[in-house]
């Protein structure tokens, strides 16, 4: 992580997604406070990989704080309703009754179909696309183009899911928010138009929403990784088979997704530790894929690892339904860039991440193409 040879560690763990490198800071937690609670984040933070397989099988823990299922700023508008409907946001009956079709919904691509819409969205976006952008715009088009999405339409669907993903997120402005509203009312158009109910057309947009920063973060976390390791390109270059392995590793050891939350609706015990009802926790994946006690050696990049284990794509319940299909995305587009030739041009120093709190996006100084129309 060359952005800083030896920068201070990050004030906290939601600091550390945008650190140069969290790594030492996640096992400094891990060996001293793998369950903890931050008076600063107002959060519990755990850790280590034992607390947060705990935590995904805890029936107390919910996945929004019991009192708000949905954001007051998003109730009465199209993306409060598409909220309420997100398998992603919802926890018990309802989840339990709409994850099976959300999971056949995901399954119905083959990992060739997915190969192919990178590869042809990869050779569309990279001559006109700026690479912070193309890294943002690619998966979405590829999931647009996988639904079934009409090639004209195209721009314009992977702009609202975009405009849907930035106003639902903690924090936003109103502006954005007003936005969301907007992309949601398009979307939802869409769902109706092919026929679907509330709810399926809801996740329909989840398909492409959920695939934007997180594929985005493996995408450019895996760029990063190969400027900084030339002999990978070296043997990528010599079996492209293996960027799917390159991959796979950059998920486990770099994670895009470093945490994600949980609320408690009732008082509980958690490995040991008194949880409130109403507590919040922040579950550090990207610390867990580093826990000895999940991989031998963790802080190895291996490229073969055998029996590679990760949280990276969550666990229980809510686990991604779409991680095969992430990995293809970002494998595909790698080598589609590799074999067109100008792949470091492109991409250019990698200068910082963005500043989000659960998902790590390098930020990449070179800009080399148009930036993306509004
Ligand atoms: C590198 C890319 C991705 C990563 C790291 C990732 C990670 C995750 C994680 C950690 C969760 C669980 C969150 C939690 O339990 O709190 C999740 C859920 C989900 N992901 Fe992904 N994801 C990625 C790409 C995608 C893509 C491409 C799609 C769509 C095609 C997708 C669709 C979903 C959906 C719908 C859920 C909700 C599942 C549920 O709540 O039951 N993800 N993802």
């Amino acid at each position: 992580m060359h952005a800083t040879d030896n920068p201070a560690p990050p004030a906290d763990a939601i600091a550390a997604v945008s650190h140069p490198n969290p790594y030492g800071y996640y096992q400094r937690l891990r060996e001293q406070a793998p369950l903890c609670f931050d008076k600063v984040l107002n959060l519990w933070v755990a850790s280590r990989h034992a607390a947060i397989v705990e935590a995904f099988e805890s029936p107390a823990l919910r996945v929004r704080p019991p009192a708000e299922p949905v954001p007051r700023e998003l109730i009465g508008g199209p993306a409060g309703e598409v909220f309420a409907n997100l398998v992603r946001m919802n926890d018990g009956a309802f989840h339990a009754a709409h994850k099976p079709r959300l999971e056949q919904s995901a399954r119905r691509w083959k990992l060739a179909q997915v190969a192919h819409a990178s590869g042809e969205a990869t050779r569309a976006l990279q001559p006109v696309l700026d690479a912070n952008d193309f890294l943002t715009v690619l998966p979405a088009q590829v999931m647009g183009c996988l639904l079934g999405v009409p090639a004209p339409q195209l721009r314009q669907t992977t702009q609202w899911a975009h405009d849907f993903s930035a106003g639902i997120a903690a924090g936003a402005s109103a502006d954005a928010v007003a936005q969301a509203h907007a992309a949601a009312a398009g979307l939802l158009a869409q769902g109706a138009a092919l026929g679907l109910g509330a709810v399926q057309a809801a996740n329909r947009i989840a398909l492409m929403q959920q695939s934007l920063d997180a594929t985005a973060g493996l995408l450019g976390n895996t760029v990063h990784l190969l400027q900084q390791r030339p002999e990978l390109s070296v043997q990528i270059a010599a079996a492209p088979d293996l960027t799917r392995e390159l991959v796979a590793e950059v998920v486990r050891w770099d994670a895009p997704v470093q945490n994600t939350r949980r609320f408690a609706a009732q008082d509980l015990l958690l490995c040991g530790a008194s949880v409130r009802q109403g507590d919040g926790l922040l579950l550090v994946l990207a610390s867990a894929n580093r826990d000895p006690a999940l991989n031998p050696q963790p802080d190895r990049f291996e490229l073969q690892r055998p029996q590679r284990r990760n949280l990276t794509f969550g666990a229980g319940v809510h686990a991604c339904p779409a991680e095969q299909i992430a990995m293809e995305i970002v494998a595909k587009c790698v080598n589609t860039i590799k074999a067109k030739g100008g792949f470091d041009s492109y991409f250019g120093r990698m200068i910082g991440y963005r500043p989000l709190t659960n998902v790590r996006v390098p930020v990449f100084a070179h800009s080399s193409g148009s930036r993306l129309a509004p």
